[in-house]
């Protein structure tokens, strides 16, 4: 544990009688609050948490006897972190959320400054349109809709179908910049067939005179076979990293960098009996189970995690996941802002 920088000072009668008569100027003394705007580590809110998919999934299924996909404009149970109730947030930047789409309902098209991810936790598929484009959705892929791009759901198949979202909202919150509208119509007229972005630029090929337009990925749907086929072959070369085992970032194939610039996606592979050593780092990771079985130790806690449960590491708590079978999963954190802005840190092998 780091040293404090300040401690609070301790409180007078003058001093109160002079903080009080400043604040009806609305002025206050910086020396009462530095412990806590300049504290030694990040101070946080949320608390580690675990959705048992056992316990959400009856819920979800009874939402869509309450309220349509239409009528909700997303039928989405918000997963909020019990440190931080009444504010939307999985973690302190992000918004996770178990969405709901029934056969033959739409989520009508619209569009916000918001990044959002789609991760398929249950259900084949429906379909979520881009700009445009449709893709039909399978379990485990991971689909983007960068900020202020149309987007709509549906759902042709005859079975429902569960997704989490992940949505930098309370980071655009921050920002105060949340700007949202409808497109008018239920769905967006399809200009570009199913797989055209992916066959364009997801396969280590471009078309040559492709400029980036956008700081987002011009792929939208990252297919599972294709993630877990890398994951398989790359376990052959036996090369663990200790603290994830074996872990590949998403990427967008214009920069190099994530799909969308405020959140990071990741998945990994933990071997059965693999054990991760001590780790941590400045972003809040959000963690839904593709595959197997496990359990992962955060700060003081111990969750047991099966496949489609989620839980959350919030920021900078030590953590440490423990696979009793062939274990794959998926993350994600708002790590590419903070290093954008030069403010991420991790921690090896130290908790
Ligand atoms: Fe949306």
């Amino acid at each position: 544990m780091s040293r404090a920088l300040h401690e609070k000072p301790e409180m007078t009668n003058s001093r109160a009688n002079f903080y009080g008569r400043m604040a009806e100027e609305n002025m206050t003394p910086l020396w009462e609050v530095l412990h806590t705007l300049l504290a030694a580590e990040p101070v946080t809110d949320a608390v580690p948490y675990k959705w048992d998919y056992d316990v959400c999934r009856p819920y979800i299924m009874e939402s869509a006897d309450v309220i349509s996909a239409e009528e909700a404009e997303r039928r989405v149970l918000v997963l909020q972190n019990p440190g931080m109730e009444g504010r939307s947030c999985i973690s302190e930047s992000l918004y996770g959320g178990l969405q709901l789409i029934m056969p033959g309902e739409i989520a009508p098209a619209h569009r916000h400054t918001q990044a959002a991810l789609r991760f398929i936790v249950e259900g084949s598929g429906a379909y979520t349109a881009v700009d445009g484009e449709k893709t039909i959705m399978e379990e485990g892929d991971f689909v983007i809709t960068p900020s202020w791009t149309w987007h709509d759901h549906g759902n042709e198949s005859d079975r429902p179908m569960v997704w989490l979202d992940g949505l930098d909202v309370p980071l655009v919150e921050t920002l105060d910049t949340t700007f949202a509208e409808p497109y008018g119509e239920k769905s967006q007229g399809k200009t570009r067939p199913s797989g055209d972005s992916l066959a364009r630029y997801g396969s280590g090929l471009m078309p040559v005179d492709h400029e980036q337009r956008s700081p987002s990925s011009p792929i939208f749907n990252y297919p599972y076979t294709r993630t877990r086929e890398a994951l398989e072959t790359m376990r052959k070369t036996d090369e663990w990293d200790p603290c994830h085992g074996l872990k590949l970032r998403y990427v967008n194939p214009d920069n190099g960098e994530s799909p969308m610039p405020t959140i990071g996606t990741f998945m990994q592979l933990l071997p059965k009996g693999f054990e991760t050593s001590a780790y941590r780092c400045s972003d809040g990771t959000v963690y839904s189970v593709v595959e197997g079985t496990g359990k992962s130790i955060i700060g003081d806690e111990t969750f047991e995690w099966g496949p489609r449960d989620h839980f959350v590491v919030p920021c900078w708590m030590p953590q440490k996941h423990i696979a009793s079978e062939d274990a794959v999963l998926f993350s994600f954190s708002d790590r590419p802002a903070q290093q954008k802005l030069g403010l991420w840190r991790e921690d090896r092998g130290n908790a």
